[in-house]
């Protein structure tokens, strides 16, 4: 049996991605080993979000060459797919697969040197077929795939083409299956999740189809992921605020606090359209977790932009934020903009930024001691006999349990917190 190891970067679509191709080359006979063993193939499925993901992609390349120099190496994946050249110059790899072709990997694997297909040409005419996988006691369903909205910043839409998304029957046969297989909470996931449902033959929305799985009442809990913050209607909101299955949790790629770069990224938003929307989302769930996604030093941003951002973040009660010091990624606007960031000051502002988050992490936790979450657990540590799980508001929860707790939600009191998780009372004590 031929052996093949398979390592991912970057967001949940290239870990569906992974999977699916995990379950195809099994299928065709491989046996699939950990990345970390001798193997006789070696697939790197790339991310090329930021300079940073790049070059952790070719470290990927360079430590497989070592771990077996006889083997057969190949780069799939979003950098793969828009840097192509960049990636053959690599001695160490022998073939470059674009995203597209993970559909046939069994195929191209062992007979094709190149192989990249024009990603811009899958369009709305070949819906996306339904995938899932499952990290502990959560399944993540891929209902939407690509973008069409070409931020100034963001080499996405080059790397994923134009947006697509899944038929909401085949959605809900997905949601059924994996109910029925017992887990407890979906996650719903895309490229751009405000997207879903226009470019069907029949059009819908996210909002709609939210609606529609919340109605059957499959899952004990659905979540929503990243969704544009001027694409969170108000219905949504409303939707979520009145569910008991749906997750009070949103996850808002803002960016900037800065009108002024917010419109150079060609954000369709204001800083104020974003307070107000964070003000009617905390109304409507007064315990809903909110994270951002914040860019620093996005080209021409001044002290003043800068502070504007800060001003913002400080302001809302904002429960996380990611912070991405700006990347430039060849070919897109932003990359032929004057006014590129020193690299010292754009550090200095991630700095910042991550400070302010670890407060504002904090700030948020604390407002639960003392409070019941409901905790789906998916871990245990057999050795200090305690679970680890994570609550409906997206909150990671520590407390002293037992095995048989596992993929059970409970109810578990907080008595405090470490600054990043929180930590609970055993549920049996505290029901006592
Ligand atoms: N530089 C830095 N961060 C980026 N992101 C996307 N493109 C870039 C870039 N060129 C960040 C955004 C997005 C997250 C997934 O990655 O914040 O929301
Ligand atoms: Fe990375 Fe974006 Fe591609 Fe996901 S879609 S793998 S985050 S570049």
């Amino acid at each position: 049996m031929k052996r093949v190891a398979i390592s991912t970067l970057g967001c949940k679509t290239n870990q569906f991605e992974s999977a699916a191709m995990i379950e195809q080359l099994q299928a065709a006979g491989y046996l699939v080993v950990p990345f970390t063993e001798p193997s006789d193939i070696y697939i790197v499925n790339s991310c090329t979000v930021t300079a940073r993901t790049d070059a952790e992609t070719r470290r990927l390349i360079r430590r497989a060459r070592r771990l077996n120099p006889a083997s057969r190496i190949i780069a799939t994946g979003c950098y793969a797919q828009v840097a192509p050249g960049e990636l053959e110059k690599m001695p160490e790899l022998d073939s470059v697969l674009g995203n597209q072709e993970k559909q046939n990997i069994s195929e191209l694997l062992e007979t094709s040197e190149y192989s990249v297909s024009d990603i811009a040409a899958i369009n709305q005419a070949e819906p996306l077929k339904l995938t899932s996988f499952a990290e502990h006691t959560r399944a993540f369903l891929q209902i939407q795939n690509g973008c069409n909205s070409f931020c100034a910043y963001c080499i996405v839409p080059y790397a994923r083409g134009r947006s697509r998304s899944v038929r909401p029957d085949d959605i809900m046969m997905g949601v059924r299956d994996l109910a029925a297989n017992g887990f407890k909470e979906i996650v719903l996931t895309g490229i751009h999740l405000g997207g879903y449902g226009l470019d069907l033959h029949l059009p819908t929305t996210l909002t709609d189809l939210v609606r529609q799985i919340n109605a059957e009442s499959l899952v004990p809990r659905l979540r929503i992921g990243s969704v544009e913050p001027n694409e969170v209607s108000q219905e949504l909101l409303d939707l979520m605020a009145g569910s008991e299955n749906i997750c009070p949790h949103l996850h808002l790629p803002l960016q900037s606090g800065s009108d002024s770069v917010l419109h150079r990224m060609g954000r369709p938003y204001s800083a104020a359209f974003f307070r107000d929307l964070v003000g009617r989302a905390t109304a409507a769930m007064p315990h809903i977790f909110i994270g951002a996604d914040i860019i620093v030093g996005f080209p021409g941003e001044t002290e003043e932009e800068f502070d504007e951002t800060v001003q913002l973040i400080e302001e809302l009660p904002l429960s996380d934020l990611h912070v991405f010091p700006y990347s430039s990624r060849p070919g897109t606007k932003a990359a032929g903009m004057p006014g590129h960031i020193a690299d010292r000051v754009v550090t200095e502002r991630a700095a910042r930024v991550r400070n302010i988050a670890a407060m504002k992490k904090k700030q948020f936790l604390d407002r639960f001691t003392e409070v019941t979450l409901n905790v789906l657990v998916h871990g245990y540590n057999d050795k200090t006999n305690e679970c680890k799980g994570l609550s409906r508001n997206y909150i990671s929860v520590c407390f002293p349990g037992e095995k048989a707790f596992l993929k059970e939600e409970l109810s578990v009191l907080v008595t405090g917190s470490n600054g990043t998780i929180a930590l609970g009372r055993s549920p049996v004590m505290a029901d006592k």
